[in-house]
Order: structure tokens, then sequence, then C-alpha cells
């Protein structure tokens, strides 16, 4: 990380080291600093740490850099969002350099850290990219930052204000993937993959670097530059932030003669509306003919519809009343696509045909867990369900969506931001797909 910082721009350096830890990358930074050209200018660090029992290990750390005398360090015990909050609010830019492994946790959003935050004009749902934006904001001019993160931000619509912040005020210079499939930040068993980005503040956004490695020691790394625009699509109001690989490039190409919004083929995609725990009293682990099926992802082994499911933890059916109908969906066929896939799943986006024929004829429930294409709340035709699901199903939709999801997670938003292929042509998929079924 301290090798990524460049290297015309390392005199008179003052370094923030934001969550510092015993201080391993100031250490680094300090040693890539004293192999410089400029090491008898002179480097200022400032390291943030909240946690008392760092700062025991930190501060003897840090002294001990200072010993060669260009080198001052200063360790600020406290919590660094307060603080860089703080200086913000008196316009204080003064950190030539950042280097930063933030703390990974969510921000709830009646906390103290949202609202102080929000003062400064940061919304976002994770002190890792709270911890980037204060960062960020407390660049002097030309300023850069190097930072290992969680690549979540990189999609999904509870980052976009975060990634909307981060590509006005910076550009990109490079990032680095670590494409294992394990990880420091995996969290509730869902792939994460991590990240590290260099950016830098008040230049123009050039072509960025984009590498790869599969472990931690950064063996088989490969690298290019890629155009930004294939970073961050021209027009891309999400502005996800896409990290092109080989599959991708193709997957792109041969998703490009796709012109269609899902707007536009007049369905919509959204999050199953079921949320099983506000609605405990209407479920029923075995339906009663008066009930609805009540579809979990369970439901669909190998990507077969199988309801009731006698051995299933999870209920089967929920009651038609007044507190429940509008969630439900009236009978007919759907698309089905979950939204989280075990780490182990080959494939990420997977869709499923939610077939009225293995259903009784009751409204539907939707459980969390599932994304569900519809039409006006409504079933689509047969033909366009079958059409979507073969599509979806493809693998260059599984290539498009590894470019900018990181993780297991399968949001609507992802699902929006598709190209698809006109009504016509997924009707005509459709058919063939059914066609082929019926002969095998
Ligand atoms: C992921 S660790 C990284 C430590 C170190 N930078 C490294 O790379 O080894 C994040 C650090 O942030 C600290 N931290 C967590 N919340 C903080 C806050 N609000 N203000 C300052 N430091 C915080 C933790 O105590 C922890 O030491």
């Amino acid at each position: 990380m301290a090798k990524q910082f460049r290297a015309d721009r390392l005199e008179k350096v003052i370094l923030l080291d934001a969550g510092a830890g015993q201080g391993a990358l100031s250490l680094a930074f300090a040693k890539r600093w004293e192999q410089s050209r400029f090491k008898s200018s002179q480097l200022v660090i400032d390291a943030y740490e909240l946690d008392n029992a760092m700062v025991k290990l930190l501060e003897p750390n840090l002294q001990a850099l200072e010993a060669c005398g260009n080198i001052k360090t200063q360790v600020i015990e406290g919590d660094f969002v307060e603080e860089a909050s703080n200086q913000i609010r008196r316009h204080e830019c003064r950190y030539t350099h950042a280097i930063l492994n933030p703390p990974y946790k969510k921000i709830g959003s009646k906390s103290r850290t949202r609202a102080t935050l929000a003062s400064v004009g940061i919304e976002t749902v994770n002190l890792y990219t709270g911890f980037l934006a204060l960062s960020i904001e407390l660049l002097a001019r030309e300023g850069e930052v190097v930072a290992i993160v969680p690549r979540s931000f990189c999609n999904g619509p509870y980052y976009r204000p975060f990634r909307n912040l981060m590509l006005e005020r910076t550009s990109i210079i490079s990032i680095h993937l670590f494409d294992a499939r394990d990880s420091a930040f995996a969290e509730d068993d869902v792939l994460q993959e991590n990240i590290i980005i260099h950016l830098q503040k008040g230049v123009p956004q050039g072509s960025v670097l984009i590498s790869k490695s599969t472990n931690r020691d950064l063996d088989n790394l490969s690298s290019e530059l890629v155009e930004f625009e294939r970073i961050v699509h021209p027009g891309d109001e999400e502005k996800f932030i896409r990290i092109p690989n080989k599959a991708g490039q193709e997957a792109n190409e041969s998703l490009s003669a796709n012109t269609c919004t899902l707007q536009q083929l007049g369905v919509t995609v959204s999050t199953g509306p079921v949320v099983d725990f506000r609605l405990k009293t209407h479920l029923r682990s075995s339906a009663s003919s008066d009930d609805a099926p009540l579809l979990y992802p369970g439901h669909f082994a190998g990507g077969c519809l199988l309801w009731p499911r006698a051995d299933f933890k999870k209920p089967n059916g929920i009651a038609i009343n007044d507190a429940t109908q509008r969630w439900l969906f009236p009978p007919g066929h759907y698309v089905a696509v979950k939204r989280f896939t075990a780490k182990e799943e080959q494939r990420r986006v997977v869709a499923m045909l939610v077939d009225p024929a293995l259903l009784p004829e009751l409204p539907y429930g939707f459980e969390n867990h599932l994304n569900i294409y519809h039409e006006n709340r409504g079933p689509l035709p047969e033909d366009l369900a079958r059409g979507l699901v073969a599509f979806l199903n493809t693998q260059a939709v599984d290539d498009w969506f590894r470019e900018f999801n990181g993780h297991t997670q399968v949001n609507a938003t992802d699902l929006r931001s598709l190209s698809y292929p006109t009504r016509d042509a997924l009707m005509d998929m459709g058919r063939r797909h059914a066609t082929r079924k019926s002969h095998q």
C-alpha cells in the first residue's frame, strides 16, 4: 500500500493514518519515505486510534520512528469520526497523504456517528466508507489516499452517495482486487472481496491501473491500464464502480446488443415483500387450502419449484387476511432471483421460474430473500417469464454481474441496471426454452 503513492510527491509529507491500530501502515509508509530522495525533508504522521489498548502499542511504535530526526508523530486517541468532522468544519484540509485500513461496521440510521457524518455532508451506512469519505475531505489539493476496503461500496443503492462524493472529489488512480475466495471482511458468511484503492484529489481522471491477485501475498499479480469509461459507464446514474476482467469484457460485448431497460419492457423487479419476522403470527408451517403459498429460496431446489416442502424449517404458507393482503401477488408466472447465494455456488445470478402449474390458484407470498420480476405487481406472460429466466441464467449475465459486484448479494438495483433484450426477443427465447424442456 505504501508503494502505491506517487514517488514525486513525497516531499514534506503530512500523513493521516485513521484507525491506526498498532501503526503497521504508518511504519510501512515511513520506510518507503526513508528510501525516497525526499528523506531529508519532513514527514509528519497523525495516527488516530480509539482503542486505548491499541494506543499503548501504537505510541512506542511511532516514537521509534522519530529517532531519524526528520519524522514527527502524533497519536490522537479518540473517535476519528468526531475529530475529523470538527476539522472539516474548520476547513482544515492539510493532509498530503492518507493511508488506511478502516474499521468495518454498519452505522445505525439513528446513531450519533450517522448524525455527525451527515453534519459534514457525508451520507453512508458503514464505518469504512465513513472513514474514507472523511479522509478524502481532510486531504489538501492533490492529496492522495490509499485504502484497503471491502468492495461492497462499488455497487448497491446505499453506497451511492458515497460513490458520488468519491468520484466528485477525487480521481481513481488504481484499484487492486484480491480475487480470493476467502476474506478478512467476511460477514454473515457472505463473500466479500477486498480492494486497495488509490485516489487523488484535484487531478484529471485518466486511465485506471487495474491489478489482481489471487492471494494475500500478491502472487499471480496481473495488471492493465483501463479507460475510466470501462470503470464507471458514462450515463450510469448509479455510478457503479466496475473492475473489468476478460470475461466481463466479453460479456459486455455480447450484451451490448441488448438495449432495453426493464422499464421499457414494462417489467419491474422488487425485493420479496414478506419479511417473515414482522408477519410471524400469519405464517403457517403447512399451508391449509385457504392459505397463500409463501415462497423462500429454499423452495427452489436445483432451480425447480418444489412447494410445499414437508421437511422445511421455514413456513410454507401465509394466511390471507387484511394484514397480509397488501404483501401478496395474484397467481401466475413470475421470475425469482436469489438475493443471496452461498460462497461455494458457481453462479451469483440464479433465476428461477415461478410456475403456477405447481402452486394452488391463490395469491402468493414472496419472502424477502428473493427478488421478484413482475408486471405492475401482477404476473408476467408465460413466454416472457421463461425468456427472462433463460436470459438471466446465461454466463454473460453472471460475468457482467461480477464486474461490479464483489459479494454474493444480488440487489434489485443491480438487476435494474442490466440491459435486456427486447420483449419480443425474450418471448421468443421463452418459447424456445419451453419447447426444449418439453422435448427432454
Ligand atoms: C481494521 S483495524 C486496522 C488497524 C491498522 N490500520 C492496520 O492496518 O493494522 C481498524 C482500527 O480502527 C480502530 N477504530 C475503530 N473505530 C474507530 C474510531 N471511531 N476512531 C478511531 N479508530 C477506530 C480500531 O480500534 C482498529 O484498531
